[in-house]
Order: structure tokens, then sequence, then C-alpha cells
């Protein structure tokens, strides 16, 4: 098997825990096999018990995935382990990651349990899972801040019982560097039989250490790394898995292991969680962020001409950020538009291939050259767009220094029919959200609105990315086009979209309206 640091990738599960980055089933398997392409060695795929939609996604993933492992999560509960179990075992290689909590404050608090009765938790429920099936890992949650003997004895009974893989979850980001490193010696070095697991880290980015901690984890023997994808997850997020590794593999000098990622894999993995979650990527982000590559200055730019290495420690295009020379535009053909396409790693369908090579003939005619991104761009705006239930139909607005801004929207409700509606507002998004929430007859707080270029010029595709709170959950839709007004209009539609799923899955009576009767 050699000596490789493990990627287990929670983006799915500790990732979706992230406020407003709900997705739903289809979105997740389309994450979980680009997962695959990337080249994670394990997939979590979410946590089957909290939910039906869960236990349906993980339970397709375990299905689709051959070439990675796929796990789900599981406290140490006998129902959680059975259902978790039940969601994962068609997997080729399923898992079952159990965990309890370990420090003193969590067991008070939270699972107001005694120390002794914790232990004998582990030893029956990480025993209850290994009688599924031999890929067991265990987690002791919050371990950075429980007492180390106590650590050291509940993971000891954890391999007793049958656990294979130890995670040791700094859950709220406190660890420092050389701390956290100091606990994986420790554990190495007083738990019995270690030799018969794997140690893993799974940090969070509280104090912004989480990438830092899971390298010096490395370099103490850890050789699994629980990340995400763009570091989202629980609050300030968990681990970036771009990050981790190509620490790794650009200081193989330091660290003397590697990961078995396909880098040329991670731009466009990075792409496709953002869009899907609605989680912007902020420009100046390590490794993915629209800046990472990019040089201002006069004195960087000439170097990075004259030799590329005077001023990048990476090569853009070892993540898959390589800009085709083939720049396409409105003598473009359908088959240079399938190559590109597939180049780019999508792979349609002749009806899906015909609708993007449509909407690729109208963006020519309304702008000069198409990039990689503004084709990823609209791929991905017209495979969000495919599954909605409310349906944006037209839409028409008035604006200007003298104008009350008006918009009239046009839309097609989930039974068929067709309402027109007409409000005014501040400015034209405002009046297109009025006329919007006048037929989908459902009142929702607006957190965020975002606008961005896909690229540099006038003509660029405006993204627009949105957040919608609803009864204390919080969701996001996004969409792209050279009109920000329509991009504005769709984004919001997509986000009242997944709100209507979701009341599905919890029975609502909005899951149930179909447009706001006039
Ligand atoms: O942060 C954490 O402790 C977790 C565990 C469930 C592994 O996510
Ligand atoms: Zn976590």
């Amino acid at each position: 098997m050699g000596d490789h640091v493990r990627i287990f990738d929670t983006t799915l599960r500790d990732g979706e825990q992230s406020p407003g980055a709900t997705l739903n089933v289809e979105e997740k398997l389309e994450i979980a096999l680009q997962l695959e392409r990337l080249g994670v060695d394990t997939i979590e795929a979410g946590f089957p018990i909290t939910s039906q939609g869960d236990f349906d996604a993980v339970s397709l993933i375990a299905d689709k995935i051959k070439n990675a492992g796929v796990a789900g999560l599981a406290r140490g509960v006998a129902a959680d382990i059975d259902r978790c179990w039940d969601a994962v075992k068609k997997a080729e290689s399923p898992r079952i990651h159990v965990f309890v909590s370990s420090s003193d404050i969590h067991l008070a608090h939270q699972m107001r349990k005694s120390r002794d009765e914790v232990l004998d938790m582990t030893r029956a429920m990480v025993g209850r899972a290994a009688k599924y099936l031999s890929d067991v890992e265990f987690s002791p949650m919050d371990a950075s801040r429980s007492d180390p003997a106590y650590l050291f004895e509940m993971l000891s009974i954890a391999i007793e019982a049958g656990a294979r893989t130890l995670n040791i979850p700094d859950t709220v980001g406190y660890a420092y560097p050389e701390e956290y490193g100091n606990l994986i010696r420790a554990i190495l070095a007083n738990v019995r039989d270690i030799d018969k697991a794997v140690i893993s880290v799974h940090c969070h980015d509280d104090l912004g250490l989480a990438t830092a901690n899971s390298l010096a984890a490395v370099k103490a023997g850890a050789r699994q790394i629980e990340c995400t994808i763009n570091g989202i997850g629980e609050r300030a997020g968990n681990t970036s898995l771009e990050e981790v590794v190509m620490a790794l593999r650009t200081r193989r000098d330091v660290f003397g292991v590697d990961t078995r990622i396909d880098a040329t894999q991670i731009y466009r993995t990075s792409r496709l969680v953002s869009s899907r979650t609605g989680m912007v990527v902020q420009p100046n982000k390590a490794i993915v962020g629209a800046n990472a590559f990019a040089h201002m200055s006069g004195i960087h730019q000439d170097g990075v001409l004259k030799e590329r290495t005077t001023f990048e420690i990476m090569d853009p295009k070892d993540v898959g950020l390589a800009e085709s020379a083939i720049v396409l535009g409105k003598l473009s053909g359908r088959h240079g538009f399938k190559q590109r396409l597939e180049e780019l790693g999508y792979h349609l369908d002749t009806e899906d291939l015909n609708r993007a090579f449509m909407r690729f003939k109208q963006l020519a005619d309304q702008k000069r050259d198409i990039t990689d991104r503004d084709i990823e761009a609209l791929v991905s705006d017209q495979m969000r767009t495919d599954d909605e239930t409310f349906r944006l139909d037209h839409i028409q607005v008035i604006c200007g220094d003298h104008a009350v801004p008006t918009a009239t929207v046009r839309m097609i409700a989930p039974d068929g029919s067709v309402v027109t509606r007409s409000a005014t507002g501040t400015g034209p998004v405002d009046a297109a959200y009025k006329a919007i929430d006048g037929i989908v007859g459902v009142q929702v707080r607006l957190n965020e609105y975002v606008v961005q270029a896909v690229t540099a010029g006038i003509d660029a595709l405006g993204e627009v990315t949105v957040r919608i709170q609803h009864e204390g959950r919080v969701y996001s839709g996004q969409s792209a086009n050279t009109d920000v007004v329509v991009a504005s209009a769709r984004a919001y539609v997509t986000a009242l979209n997944r709100l209507r799923d979701h009341s599905a899955d919890l029975g609502s009576e909005y899951a149930h309206a179909q447009a706001a009767t006039v």
C-alpha cells in the first residue's frame, strides 16, 4: 500500500454543515463523482440517521462510487450505526465512522455521562459497527481539549473493539501546530496496539490554523487527513483539501510523503463545490482563489515573464488552472464546443449538448471571446436550472435615474400554470424579487447578495450568489448571465426552489404551494 497520506473528504458531511450549503441528492452525487475523479481515498457522504434525504444520498453514492471508499457518520448509538450500515453497505469499500465525545466539558454538558459510561459506549458501539464491516473509524470528539490519559484509554478500547482508523478531532479549532503534533506523538507512544490503526486528523479553522495543524500532525506520524474542498464546513470551516494536498506535494522535501490526489482536478472540483453550495471562494484563497496565480506588481510580472519560478512556487497547470489557448467565439462550431467541454470534463448527452450549444451561441452573440470560465458557468447554470420546480420564463425591468424601478416577471409554477406579476422596488433587482415573492407566495429574508464578474471585460458574465433565510435555515442560489438582473432573478428562484425541496422533506405547507393566486 505504501506510505501515503490518505485523503478523507468530508465536503458532503462536515462541509454541508456550513449555513446555506444544503445540497440535494443529485448535487451530492455530482460532487461525489468529481471527488472520485480527484482521487480521494474516502468520501464521507453524510450522516444517514439525520434525515431521509441524507440516507438516500449516502446510499446512492455508495452504489455509484467504485474507486473510493464511502463512509457514513454515526453517533455512538445503536440506531445510528444500524442506519449507517444500511446506507453504506452497497459500497465497494464501505466505512462506518463512529463518534463519541472525550472532553470533560462535552461529557458534562453535551453527553451528560460519566467517563466510565462513555468508555463502555465506545467498546459497545465500535464493536457493533465492527460486526457489520472491517473498516471502522472512531472519533473522540473534542479530542484536543481532552485529558490525554483518558483519551489514550478510550483509543485503546476502540482498537480492541475493532476500529482501524483513529481520528483525532480538533473540533473547536483550539489547538496550535506544535501542541497538536505532540498530541499525535503521545498517542503513538501511549495507545495500546496503535500499529493496528491509521491515525487521522480532523481540524477546524476557528483560529485559521487547520492546515498548519494537519501538516504538523502528518510530520508527527498521522496518515489520514480529513478535509473539505475550499475549506467549507461548520463555523470557520475545516482543513482545506487543496491546501494540504499542494503543501505536501510542493514541500515533499520536508514531509517526505504525498497523497494520491490528481491535482489537475483541483480547480474544477473547487468551482463545482462553490457553485453547488453557493459558498463563494474569496479571491485571495490559497490555490483556488481568483488571485492565487495573478501577479499585479510590475516587478513580479516582469519576473514571471522571464522565468515562472521567480514568483510562483506551483505551476497553475498542476492544479488544473490552464486556460486553453483555444478561445471559442461566434464562429465556433458544435464540434469545437463539444471537444472543449470534454477537455473540461463535461460529458453531456445529445439533448443536453444541444441545449448547451444553443446557450453558447446566444452568449457568443453578446460576448466576443468565450473562455473556459464562461463555458463552466454556462454549463453549471444549465444543470442548475434543469431540475427547478418554479421556473423563470420571462423578466423585464424598467429603471433609470428618473424612473420608478419596475419589474414584470412571468413564471411557470410546479403545476404548469403560468403566472405574471409586476412590482416596484428600490432598484431593478429589488423590484424583480418583490414580483417573484408575489408569485411564489413565501416570506424570506435576503441575507446576502453578491455579484461577481466571471471574467474580465465589460461584456463579462455576471455571476450572482444569493442567500435567503426562512424559519432559521439558510438556502443559497447562484446563476450567471451577461445581464445581472436576469442572473439575480434566476439565482433567487434557485434558492426558493431549494427551500421548497427542503420543505418537502419536512412535509411543510410551502412544499404544496403552487403559485399564489392573483
Ligand atoms: O469536528 C468534529 O469533531 C467532527 C466529528 C464528528 C468527527 O466533525
Ligand atoms: Zn468536524
